[in-house]
Order: structure tokens, then C-alpha cells, then sequence
């Protein structure tokens, strides 16, 4: 099979001579990550980009360090900071057994339109490839668009779509999407 390569790290995650890239991004790995250190970034992310709506911080690191969890952070290359992340993992009993959740993705409001979604994406896609799942499924808000751009991204490989409403109102779109 075709080396399947991260391409869409964005315009500044691209080494040219003009440019030094800002971003990278890395796997997260509960035995050498210095939780700490991250912590306070992660929870700014949270409370920035999701205006505080989601889960508190020892939820997000019970699921971090789960083994069956591919988490990764994206870090501003000139200050070290964490300015994103994603993560993914199976749900057993509310998914079948070939499919994974992604569970959350934000980037600080400061980083966003650098196409690091994609990079993250790329590299969460590979990694769930290779240890014998072939579906991500996905529940993404429709207000501020992130449903339709994740929808048109992946066109035909989208094998399942459905709105529906969170009990606080807020529309989401429910999406299983084939890994390849
Ligand atoms: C949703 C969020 C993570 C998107 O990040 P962003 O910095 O705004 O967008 P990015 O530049 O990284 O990615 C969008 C672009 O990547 C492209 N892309 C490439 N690969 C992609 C992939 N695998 N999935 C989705 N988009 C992809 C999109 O097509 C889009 O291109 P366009 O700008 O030309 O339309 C960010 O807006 C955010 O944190 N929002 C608040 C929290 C939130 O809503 N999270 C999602 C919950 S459902």
C-alpha cells in the first residue's frame, strides 16, 4: 500500500527556506508527558475554544493516558506552549468493536486557520489504521461550520451522517467516517 503522507500540516507547519515552521505536533505518552506542565494549556484551550463546556481536567487526563487512546498536542514552536489537541478511543458497547470515538479536537482560538486539524487528523487516522480499526466516528458541531468542512473533507468516506441536538441545544452532527 502507498505511504500515505501528512500533508495538510498548513503553511507554516511547511519547512521553506522563507518560513521555519510554527507548529508540531505530538503523540502523547502518559509515561514521559509532564502533565503538569501541559495541564494549565490544555485547560486554557478548553475554556477558549469551548467557552468551558466540556468535561473538567482529570477527565481529560483519565482519558489521556488510557492505552486504547491515541491523544495528541500540537505545541507553538516559539513559545513551547500546547495550543491544541485531539483525541481518540474506542467505546465499547456504544460503537462496534471496529470503531473508534473521536472524542475532542480544539485549537486555541490565537492558532486556529493553520490546517493543523488535518495534521492531527492524518497522523490519529494512521495510527487507528494500524491497530485494526476501519471507522472514526465523530460528533461535530454544525454552528460554527466544523460539521460541513469535516463532511466535504471526507466526501464518500463519510458512511454515516446524523444531526441531532445535545440536551443543552446545541446541534451536532453525528459522522462515522472510513479510515484508509
Ligand atoms: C474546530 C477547530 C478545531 C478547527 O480548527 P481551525 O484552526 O479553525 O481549522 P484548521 O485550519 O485546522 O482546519 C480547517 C481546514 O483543514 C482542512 N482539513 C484538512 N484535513 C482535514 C480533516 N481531516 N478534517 C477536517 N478538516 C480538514 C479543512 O478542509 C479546512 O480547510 P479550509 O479552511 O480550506 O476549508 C477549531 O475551530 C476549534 O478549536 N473550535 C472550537 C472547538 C470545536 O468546535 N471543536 C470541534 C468540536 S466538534
Amino acid at each position: 500500500m502507498k505511504k500515505k503522507e501528512h500533508t495538510s500540516l498548513g503553511p507554516n507547519m511547511i519547512n521553506t527556506f522563507e518560513q521555519e515552521p510554527s507548529f508540531k505536533i505530538e503523540k502523547y505518552d502518559p509515561i514521559t508527558a509532564q502533565w503538569e506542565v501541559i495541564a494549565p494549556d490544555l485547560l486554557e484551550i478548553v475554556e477558549k475554544a469551548f467557552l468551558g463546556k466540556v468535561s473538567s481536567i482529570d477527565w481529560l487526563k483519565k482519558n489521556f493516558d488510557d492505552q486504547e487512546t491515541v491523544a495528541l498536542i500540537v505545541k507553538e514552536i516559539s513559545t513551547d506552549r500546547v495550543v491544541g489537541y485531539a483525541y481518540a478511543l474506542p467505546l465499547h458497547g456504544y460503537e462496534a468493536d471496529d470503531t473508534v470515538h473521536l472524542a475532542a479536537i480544539a485549537i486555541h482560538p490565537r492558532c486556529q486557520k493553520n490546517k493543523l486539524t488535518g495534521g492531527m487528523m492524518s497522523i490519529m487516522e494512521d495510527e487507528f489504521l494500524k491497530r485494526g480499526y476501519r471507522y472514526i466516528s465523530g460528533d461535530y458541531a454544525i454552528e460554527n461550520g466544523f460539521a460541513d468542512t469535516v463532511q466535504k473533507h471526507y466526501a464518500s468516506r463519510v458512511v454515516e451522517v446524523q444531526n441531532w441536538q445535545r440536551p443543552d441545544g446545541v446541534s451536532q452532527r453525528h459522522m462515522k467516517i472510513r479510515l484508509q
